[in-house]
């Protein structure tokens, strides 16, 4: 399922890069560029982003 569009991201990428590592939304746009352009995925990003921590 795609998260970002802008910059064509999934939900699989996203915890591909927590896997790897990445904690904070700011190292995931960082990595991927996710909410940098129109912002509408970031609560979205955030949410996936706090599940996969979570469950680490
Ligand atoms: Fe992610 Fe626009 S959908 S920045």
């Amino acid at each position: 399922m795609y998260v970002c569009l802008c910059k064509g991201i999934t939900d699989k990428a996203i915890k591909q890069h927590v896997a790897a590592g990445v904690e904070t939304m700011r190292e995931l746009k960082a990595c991927t560029g996710v909410g940098s352009q129109c912002g509408q995925c970031t609560c979205q990003a955030g949410q996936i982003l706090h599940n996969e921590l979570v469950l680490q």
